[in-house]
């Protein structure tokens, strides 16, 4: 019935009928109407949006006043936790993680259509391990927490092993991990995740404690990641979001792919407020057959060799610009791997009879893989540096350890330019995100640190224990030279080859400098067009240069 009152209501049948039997002229007649009619269109849309545009406005304004009246700043905030599209309703979809808590049962999931059937197919079995985050490596640990409420950090202590102990898995559903058509060559690189971030577009919000229903290639990111919890984000809130994979080695038969995604965790349900947990990285390898139909070796996991490896930061209260609280921590142990190689579930003997192999009640077949002979293969070191660049395009330069870092520059006459951290720059840690995101990646600055610099960055604990050093008195004084020019959260500086150092900047006195903030930003404000140099980008290069000119009566004497 529906359908034939649309019919009715938009007069198509009754139309397509007068059309076939008008004359030419009113024919034309009508199409000129035709054209007219959309030309006021054309011209009233944008009219019609801006009006449209500027009720919803006012209605937003209006329903989150009323939100506010009847539910408290901390009820709207739950509210608005689920409220994805931000138009302060809630719809089903929205609902589902309320009706699953109150249910106690998840509706099958929306993406089995992405799950291979695949009944013949091999599959293998991943592992999941995991220590929790040292407590007292977190900076808060030195005055006991205070002030911190145990509500915030109670997602954090109870998470003390991996949700799923083991899960098994198609050979076929690791397809996603790879390369597109085009990129079959070694230390190719390409985004299995896009990043779809950027300091234009800015970050995602804060308040939310359910991830998106993962889509596509996420979706078995996404169930791997539940092992260790139940609520991870394939993609973080912050740039760069996503996951880059890259080839290694090649065989006939097989890839070794190695890749690096960045996601992340929330800790905390409600009614406690949003607490995020923030690898570094996931990083990991896949040796899988071209066609994905038997996967040899996988493993992932979270990079320990730092001594600080994981980024936290927590709300305690409803407004997300001044209740949030940071801090870092170092994870042992985060780990995901395959218990073998991928195994059919049924095999056929010399007659054609089909055969479990997991052999009910009997032994399993053992079955016997062949050596894997590499045609072409790469280090894991460069297959990772070709996935950092790919991320982070301010490693164009490269960026070296604290003490290669000086001898290089000794050897080559150069400065060191260094940047000292609280946090480390080159993982999704908040201070060196909005340094990286913006002047470290400009061409021109590229340009200059790699003619006339060498660099380094470190973070200020790795620097302290250097210092304490009394093995190495030359280099524990470089650390106290460096240490002496430091206040928090980043300083940018320039050094002599003895350490020397001749030009230092606070990150927070360049920001306002550039007044470049990002909360700040306004789209049309930053122009893409030729010879525009953003401010940033000048202040940096011209404390670079401020750099050189001071160096100079050093380096001539
Ligand atoms: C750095 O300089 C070298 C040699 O001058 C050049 O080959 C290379 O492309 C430069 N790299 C960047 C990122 O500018
Ligand atoms: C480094 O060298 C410069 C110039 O030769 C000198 O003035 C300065 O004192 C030296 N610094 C250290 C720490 O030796």
């Amino acid at each position: 019935m529906a359908a034939d009152v649309d019919k009715t209501l938009a007069g198509e049948p009754k139309d397509d009928h007068d059309e076939d039997r008008a004359t030419p002229s009113s024919r034309r007649a009508r199409s000129r109407f035709k054209q007219f009619s959309s030309l006021f269109l054309i011209a009233a849309v944008p009219f019609i949006g801006f009006c449209i545009k500027y009720y919803q406005g006012i209605q937003l304004v209006k329903r989150h006043e009323a939100g506010l009246k009847e539910l408290g700043a901390d009820g709207l905030f739950f509210f608005s936790s689920l409220d994805i599209d931000h138009d302060l309703y809630l719809s089903p979809e929205e609902f589902k993680p309320i009706a699953e808590k109150l249910t106690g049962a998840a509706p099958p999931p929306e993406f089995e259509e992405e799950i291979p059937h695949d009944p013949n197919g091999e599959t293998l079995t991943l592992h999941a391990k995991m220590q929790p985050l040292l407590l007292e490596s977190m900076t808060k640990s030195k005055d006991g927490f205070l002030g911190v409420s145990h509500s915030s950090l109670s997602g954090l202590r109870f998470w003390k092993r991996p949700a799923v102990l083991s899960s098994t898995f198609y050979a076929r559903q690791f397809k996603v991990f790879l390369p597109p058509s085009g990129k079959s060559a070694l230390g190719d690189t390409w985004w299995i995740i896009p990043s779809e971030l950027n300091i234009f577009t800015g970050y995602l919000p804060n308040n939310h404690y359910h991830p998106p229903t993962p889509r596509g290639k996420e979706v078995l990111i996404h169930s791997m990641l539940s092992m260790f919890h139940p609520r991870p984000f394939v993609k973080s809130r912050f740039a760069p979001q996503g996951a880059v994979a890259c080839i290694r080695a090649a065989s006939d038969f097989y890839y070794d792919i190695v890749f690096r995604i960045h996601a992340e965790f929330q800790l905390n349900d409600v009614p406690d407020f949003p607490f995020w947990f923030t690898p570094g990285q996931f990083a990991g390898n896949i040796i899988l057959s071209k066609d994905a139909s038997h996967v040899r070796e996988f493993h992932l996991y979270v990079p320990n060799d730092k001594s600080l490896n994981v980024d936290m930061e927590w709300l305690y209260g409803a407004s997300e610009s001044s209740n949030m609280e940071v801090d870092i921590g170092y994870l042992p142990q985060m780990d995901l791997r395959a218990e073998g190689p991928s195994t059919p579930s049924v095999i056929y003997d010399e007659q054609g009879n089909m055969i479990d192999s997991r052999g009910e009640g009997g032994e399993p077949i053992q079955f016997v893989f062949e050596e894997i002979v590499w045609s072409a293969e790469m280090s894991r070191e460069e297959a990772s540096r070709h996935l950092e660049v790919t991320m982070y395009p301010f490693k164009k330069v490269p960026y070296l350890p604290f003490n290669e870092a000086f001898s290089r520059a000794d050897a080559e006459k150069k400065l060191v330019h260094s940047i000292l951290l609280w946090g480390a720059l080159d993982d999704q840690s908040c201070s060196g995100r909005t340094l990286r995101e913006t002047v470290l990646e400009s061409s021109p600055v590229l340009a200059l640190l790699n003619q006339s610099f060498i660099s380094s960055w470190s973070l200020v604990k790795e620097l302290e224990d250097l210092r304490g050093d009394k093995k190495n008195l030359d280099l524990s004084e470089k650390a106290r030279l460096h240490l002496e020019k430091y206040t928090f959260p980043v300083e940018m500086m320039v050094a002599l080859p003895n350490g020397t150092v001749v030009h230092h900047i606070n990150a927070n006195n360049f920001l306002d400098q550039t007044s470049m903030k990002p909360e700040e930003e306004e789209g049309p404000a930053i122009s893409f067009s030729a010879g525009f140099e953003d401010p940033s980008t000048s202040t940096y290069i011209r404390f670079l240069q401020e750099g050189l000119e001071k160096a100079r009566p050093y380096l001539e004497s």
